[in-house]
């Protein structure tokens, strides 16, 4: 399938979850399974291009495709989750969202001390959730270089703030 083609999966809905949010829904991309075998195949020639020794998934959406690179090339997988879901001790980081806020947590003894983790994500928009994560891998040790995405929305400046925290970004595909 073509990028183009794996576009054209990603579904629109304006005004969620507030107005004048379009939303840019995966759910139909998954749904086809040429789709998703394709998009994932797409982040794990990219994440395996980048040396990376652990790959890092954000909770939720983050989970869906970090998780599947990760079996595909036999890498270790981080889930980084939000507030109070890990049972164990954990490190946390308080971010912005397009639409909120929250906070992200992650057991700090699942990095090895100087590992390289890329952070694999649906979807980039203001970078907030993926800064956070980085600052949140490198507190607990890692060395994080990049970061991968199906969908980039540059309007939102996500890739200069990555840029900003020494974070270089590949996304698929892009949305207006
Ligand atoms: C979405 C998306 C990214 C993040 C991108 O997650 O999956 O993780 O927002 O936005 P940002 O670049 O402005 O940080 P969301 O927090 O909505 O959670 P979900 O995956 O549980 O739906
Ligand atoms: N996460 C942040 N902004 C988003 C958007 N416009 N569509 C889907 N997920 C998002």
């Amino acid at each position: 399938m073509t990028p183009q083609e794996l576009k054209s999966l990603v579904r629109t809905i304006p005004d969620f979850p507030i107005e004048g949010i379009q939303f840019r829904d995966i759910t139909t991309l998954i749904g086809n399974g040429e789709g998703f075998a394709a998009t994932v195949e797409w982040l794990a020639d990219r994440v395996s291009a980048s040396g990376a020794q652990a790959i890092a998934g954000m909770e939720a959406r983050g989970f869906i495709f970090g998780a599947a690179v990760s079996a595909k090339l036999a890498l270790p997988f981080l889930p980084v989750r939000k507030s109070g879901k890990l049972p164990c001790d954990t490190i946390g980081v308080d971010y912005a969202l397009e639409y909120g806020s929250d906070r992200l947590e992650m057991d700090p003894a699942s990095v090895t001390e100087g590992q390289l983790v890329a952070m694999v994500d649906d979807l980039l928009a203001t970078g907030g959730t993926a800064c956070a994560t980085a600052e949140l891998l490198r507190k607990a040790g890692a060395r994080v270089e990049h970061a991968f995405f199906v969908i980039d929305l540059p309007d939102l400046g996500g890739a200069t703030r990555l840029k900003d925290c020494d974070v270089a970004v590949e996304a698929l595909m892009e949305f207006e």
